[in-house]
């Protein structure tokens, strides 16, 4: 076995034994590269006007986004698209990985 195979697995099953999200944060990031960044960017700052930023928000609220938007409750035309091509893990990890990148706060003077 390769040695950075075994470490990525070592590390893998010691943060799955303490942090819940530990494997999706990596799965939602790799997501996240394929699918949203054009739009929100991997670090979830939008990279268009109409997008909104992720980075920073609250999990529960993407994950009610997305399944929202996946059955047309929320009506968007390209996030309903998208959001039906996720499963229930899609939406966890990309949740996860949004919501896990820390944004620093400056209110105007
Ligand atoms: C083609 C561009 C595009 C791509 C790709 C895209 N989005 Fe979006 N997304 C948008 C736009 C535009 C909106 C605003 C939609 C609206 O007004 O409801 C949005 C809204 C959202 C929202 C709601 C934000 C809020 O503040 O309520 C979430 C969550 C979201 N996107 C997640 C994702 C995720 C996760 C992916 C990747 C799986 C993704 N999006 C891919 C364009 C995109």
């Amino acid at each position: 076995m390769l040695p950075s195979l075994a470490f990525a697995l070592i590390a893998a099953a010691g943060l799955a034994g303490g942090q819940a999200f530990a494997g999706d944060l990596a799965a939602g990031k790799s997501k996240a590269e394929a699918v949203c960044q054009v739009c929100h960017g991997l670090d979830g700052q939008a990279t268009m006007a109409m997008a909104a930023n992720l980075s920073g928000q609250q999990k529960e609220y993407i994950v009610a986004q997305l399944e929202a938007y996946r059955q047309g409750k929320r009506r968007h035309e390209q996030m309903n698209i998208i959001a039906k091509m996720l499963n229930d893990d899609d939406i966890e990890n990309l949740a996860e990985w949004y919501s896990s990148i820390k944004i620093t706060i400056e209110m105007p003077n």
